[in-house]
């Protein structure tokens, strides 16, 4: 069993542009909630006083709206959970199964497909590949916020590729989720994965904390996480596995 050892905080000088840490984190924590709140509230209303738009075929666009603030809550609660977790060095990772690599990825998709509001969501796995060692429930949180991000940041009818494909060597599998959507600068790539820090033009909703916790699952299993992007052009976040044969080698050889 693996445990984290330390939430690592950024406290560096120039401050990012929409930094959510700190005492203005419970100012957005409430107006994000309150949006997905009242988005959620208004269509329920819609629906309950089956109002004459709905006679006309719209009641499946008001049951999208619901669905779609009733995720972003739980991925919202999700991560804050995660992270005081974190915080309190109670976040365990038990990467114990042998799982391979096509069944995390069509579990990703599927779960992906409640919130992917138009984006093209494309399965990419290359044949062949050995199963890795993971916490099977981590590894969907980790999907769910990169997939989750590529949907927030995609124009809708935008492609997401979500994929596998060989490590550099036999003893590691490559993930990967890839969007053709903004993008981001070369100096946003370098922060991103802070706790609490969101580029400039980021308006959209989100803690800021999704991709801390993505580092934290995937080094708990030995792996890392990479982002290469480009503006307008779109963003690639890529993490590495080892494979369920690496890890037996290890676990023989401090035998
Ligand atoms: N696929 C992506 N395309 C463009 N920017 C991204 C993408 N994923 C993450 N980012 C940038 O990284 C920031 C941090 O992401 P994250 O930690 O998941 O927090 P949140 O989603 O709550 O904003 C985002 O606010 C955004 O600025
Ligand atoms: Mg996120």
């Amino acid at each position: 069993m693996t445990k984290l050892l330390q939430f690592r905080r950024a406290d560096s000088p120039d401050a990012p542009c929409a930094d959510r840490r700190g005492p203005n984190m419970l100012d957005f924590i409430a107006h994000d909630l309150m949006n997905d709140l009242g988005a959620a509230q208004m269509c329920l209303a819609a629906l309950e006083a089956n109002e004459p738009a709905l006679r006309l075929g719209a009641s499946a666009d008001f049951l999208r709206v619901l669905q779609q603030s009733l995720t972003h809550m739980e991925q919202f609660v999700a991560d804050l959970r995660d992270s005081r977790q974190m915080e309190l060095d109670r976040f365990v990772v038990s990467p114990t199964a042998a799982v391979s690599p096509a069944a995390l990825l069509s579990a990703a998709v599927g779960a992906a497909k409640r919130y992917a509001d138009g984006r093209n969501l494309v399965l990419v796995c290359a044949p062949g590949l050995p199963p890795v060692r993971a916490d099977q429930p981590r590894v969907q949180r980790v999907f769910a916020n990169l997939i989750g991000n590529a949907v927030k940041f995609t124009d809708f009818q935008g492609t997401i590729s979500v994929g596998a494909r060989p490590g550099k060597t036999p003893d590691e599998v490559i993930f990967f989720v890839r969007d053709d959507g903004e993008g981001m600068t070369d100096a946003d790539q370098r922060r991103i994965f802070e706790p609490g820090w969101r580029t400039c033009d980021s308006g959209r909703r989100g803690t800021g904390l999704g991709l801390m916790i993505c580092r934290g699952i995937v080094e708990a299993h030995g792996g890392q996480i990479s982002v290469t992007s480009r503006p307008k052009l779109g963003s690639t976040f890529a993490f590495t596995l080892p494979s369920a044969a690496a890890i037996q080698q290890t676990d023989r050889a401090a035998e």
